[in-house]
């Protein structure tokens, strides 16, 4: 190296050397890595240049919004924009309440108990900065795993103590809060669950929300029950945690499976006013308020119960396809009672090897240790591909090694 090269490299710092040296915080530098980034240099690596990838990794579906829900956003856009409000239009919240009152016979105060979000994810990843920090012995947030990375993230960025609880194929993974000691919940500031569960597909019986709910009235902590996919279901409607009761409860609802709006960014919050209330307080400080014109069309698909049913049936026969193709080539399906993923075990355990085999036929799905402890040894396949992808997806299976 000459000394004119070493004199260049000392005035124009490398971007390597001035990240370095920049404040940045610590969980952005360390390890942790959102699982679809893990995934996607895997996919780099294996997928084969001369086939074409059929992705079953992420739960985003393919499914074409219904046209009346996408005329309702059309006919909103205004000339004038203005910002919109957090507590959202008043339409919007009546329609949720309504909504709520159908599916599950659980009335709420559209003003007082009911908050729109800008899709769940970022509500989510929120949560934990309203409920934690005051007491610092109500430091801990507990996620059964395994999960929705964004529990876990938006607990570790707002500098709460994380908690995993694993949930077992033996439990069914049913959540039994007696699995976590005592000592944790007297620390517990905040419990995610989340059924029908990602990415399990499993079911909880109001009974276990029940159980649930006994043990935070106990304790005091809240509960955030995400049920993001109560109306992707094959059997019986799964119920909701707010039919135990709304106090200590925040529910999560969203309109991008129930109605095929992921692009949309459209769900709400329900439950106890006490949380609803210092949420109103909290979320004009983030920006995140649902644009009008969104709120314009998910008054229109909250308002409809028809467009699930039709969808229900698209997942439906996709899953009936592959469960049958799975049964005779001999892949074993666990829980995947409901949701759109099934939840396929990994012969030897390995679901990482599996992950390879499937990437190597050009087919992606997630393996199920990127979603926390609990997941080893276990593929989630999201059925979101259309019909005839599937179908395709279906015959490269049969020269992928999982018995
Ligand atoms: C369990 C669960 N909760 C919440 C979300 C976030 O959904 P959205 O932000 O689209 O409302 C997802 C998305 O995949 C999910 O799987």
């Amino acid at each position: 190296m000459t000394a004119r090269g070493d004199d260049a490299r000392a005035s124009a710092p490398s971007a390597r050397s001035f990240a370095g040296e920049a404040p940045m915080n610590p969980l952005l530098l360390g390890g942790g890595e959102y699982p679809f980034l893990k995934l996607a240099r895997i996919k780099d690596a294996l997928l084969p240049a001369a086939v074409r990838p059929i992705d079953f990794s992420i739960g985003d579906p393919r499914e074409e919004t219904p046209d009346f829900i996408r005329e309702a956003l059309r006919a909103a856009v205004p000339a004038v924009s203005s910002y919109p409000a957090v507590a959202g239009l008043p339409e919007l919240r009546a329609a949720c309440a309504r909504w709520l009152d159908r599916r599950f016979g659980v009335r709420l105060d559209p003003e007082s108990q009911i908050l729109p979000a800008n899709g769940t994810k970022e509500a989510i990843f929120l949560l934990a900065f309203a409920v934690t920090g005051r007491d610092a012995t109500r430091d801990t947030v507990v996620i059964p795993t395994p999960a929705y990375p964004v529990y876990e993230a938006g607990a570790r960025f707002a500098g709460a103590h994380v908690h995993l609880a694993p949930l077992s194929a033996r439990d069914g993974w049913r959540f039994d809060p007696g699995s976590v000691p005592d000592e944790i919940w007297r620390r517990t500031a905040l419990l995610w669950i989340n059924y029908p569960h990602n990415p399990t597909g499993a079911t909880l019986a109001r009974e276990g929300f029940e159980r649930v709910h006994e043990c935070a009235r106990r304790f005091g902590f809240w509960v955030a029950s995400d049920e993001a996919y109560a109306e992707i279901h094959f059997g019986a409607a799964p119920p909701s945690m707010l039919e135990s009761g709304v106090d200590h409860v925040i529910a999560l609802h969203t309109l991008s499976k129930r109605s095929a709006m992921t692009g949309y960014r459209s769900g709400f919050m329900a439950g106890d006013e006490r949380l609803i209330a210092a949420l109103k307080r909290f979320r004009p400080n983030v920006g995140v308020a649902t644009p009008d014109f969104v709120q314009r069309a998910a008054i229109a698909a909250w308002s409809d119960d028809e467009h699930p049913v039709d969808l229900r049936e698209r997942y439906g026969a996709k899953r009936e396809l592959f469960r049958a193709a799975l049964k005779r080539i001999g892949w074993a399906i666990a829980a995947s009672e409901a949701t759109f993923y099934l939840w396929i075990r990994a012969a030897g355990g390995d679901d990482v090897g599996l992950t390879e085999r499937l990437m190597r036929a050009g087919l992606v799905a997630l393996p199920g240790s990127f979603l926390g402890p609990g997941g080893e040894g276990y593929v989630r396949w999201a059925l979101v591909p259309t019909l005839g992808e599937c179908r395709e997806a279906i015959s490269r299976l049969e020269s992928v090694e999982n018995r």
